[in-house]
């Protein structure tokens, strides 16, 4: 049985920090940011929203648009570096929040690429016949683990979530392909140390600019297809230099790649479905068309999948 996206969903907090108010917090300035990255804003969740709220907020939003009940639910995968605790998971506490009362549940964690490797997981559930309909979730609430007086990172992030039922399609629809890969020696450049993100920005920066067209390359082809049959490009949200590096590498007009970066910020885990659920929702992917999902993370991790939508 073929696997495919089945619904969208995504949450964002209402509370909005703009690069002029970073530019009171840290020696930084809006058109540094915006250069350098893209980002103009991001949200942030107050101390009132944890993970698991903004999962839940994006996961109710994606099963009203799949048609599906809680209750009908098979799995719960929530990919997330930013859980409430480290146990109970985040996809626990959101099954019981769902009423999801057949699910299996467990967080996934692979930074960025989180989203990716829970999408990928789920169709080979959906694949083998032994599940029918799968939740994932890629949520973020970077804010409790961004080190606010280091301008190096704390510009990057945001909070938010976003979230995708995975079910059955039909023959030639859904997921053609896909690829997940990790380099562990890389591990060094993007971590969490002690309470907050640590990055050598120039070393992932190089890593992803050369990763993120290479995946998207190579899942087109494996799906039988060449570049020129995608029809848009939803890359991980974390800086739009490396995003218009993938969007060239595939040959595509600026308008067929999603740049929700500018609004809010790098969300790790939460970017790609949040950018996917609002593509989807504005009518900007359509139907038939071939769509490429592509991250890269912390680990270092990274995922692409070739989707027929
Ligand atoms: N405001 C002003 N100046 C700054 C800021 C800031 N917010 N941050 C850094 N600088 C300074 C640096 O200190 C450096 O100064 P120096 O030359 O005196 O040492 C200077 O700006 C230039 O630094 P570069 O590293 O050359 O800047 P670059 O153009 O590479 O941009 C950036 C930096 C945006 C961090 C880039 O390297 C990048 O995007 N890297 C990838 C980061 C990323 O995507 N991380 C997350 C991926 S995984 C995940 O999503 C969790």
């Amino acid at each position: 049985m073929n696997a495919g996206i089945i619904g969208t969903g995504h949450y964002l907090p209402e509370k909005i920090l703009t690069n002029k108010e970073l530019e009171k917090m840290v020696d930084t300035s809006d058109e540094w940011i915006r250069s350098r990255t893209g980002i103009e804003e991001r949200r942030i969740a107050d101390d009132s929203m944890d993970t698991s709220d903004l999962a839940f907020n994006a996961a109710v939003n994606a099963l009203e648009d799949a048609k599906i009940k809680a209750e009908e639910l098979d799995l719960i995968l929530v990919a997330t570096v930013t859980p409430d605790t480290s146990f109970p998971s985040v996809s626990c506490m959101i099954q019981n929040r769902l009423g999801a009362t057949k699910a299996a549940a467990m967080d996934v964690s692979a930074a960025c690429a989180g989203f990716m490797y829970g999408v990928i997981t789920a169709q080979q559930f959906i694949q083998n016949n032994a599940y029918k309909n799968i939740l994932v979730v890629g949520v973020e609430k970077l804010s409790k683990i961004t080190d606010w007086t280091d301008r190096n990172t704390c510009v990057l992030f945001g909070d938010g979530a976003g979230a995708a039922v995975i079910g059955p399609v039909s023959e030639g629809k859904g997921i053609l392909s896909f690829e997940l890969g990790s380099d562990g020696s890389g591990g060094k450049h993007l971590l969490q140390d002690k309470d907050h993100i640590s990055m050598n920005g120039r070393e992932v920066f190089k890593f992803a600019v050369r990763q993120m067209p290479e995946s998207s390359v190579h899942v087109v082809e494996k799906a039988g297809y060449s570049t020129d049959d995608v029809d848009y490009l939803i890359p991980h949200q974390a800086n739009i230099r490396i995003m218009e590096a993938a969007r060239e590498r595939l040959g595509l007009p600026k308008e067929k790649m999603a740049t929700s970066v500018k609004k809010y910020g790098n969300t790790s885990a939460a970017s790609i479905p949040i950018a996917l659920s609002e593509e989807v929702k504005s009518g900007k992917i359509k139907e038939d068309d071939l769509v490429v999902l592509v991250g890269f993370g912390g680990g270092l991790t990274w995922g692409a999948v070739a989707i027929r939508w």
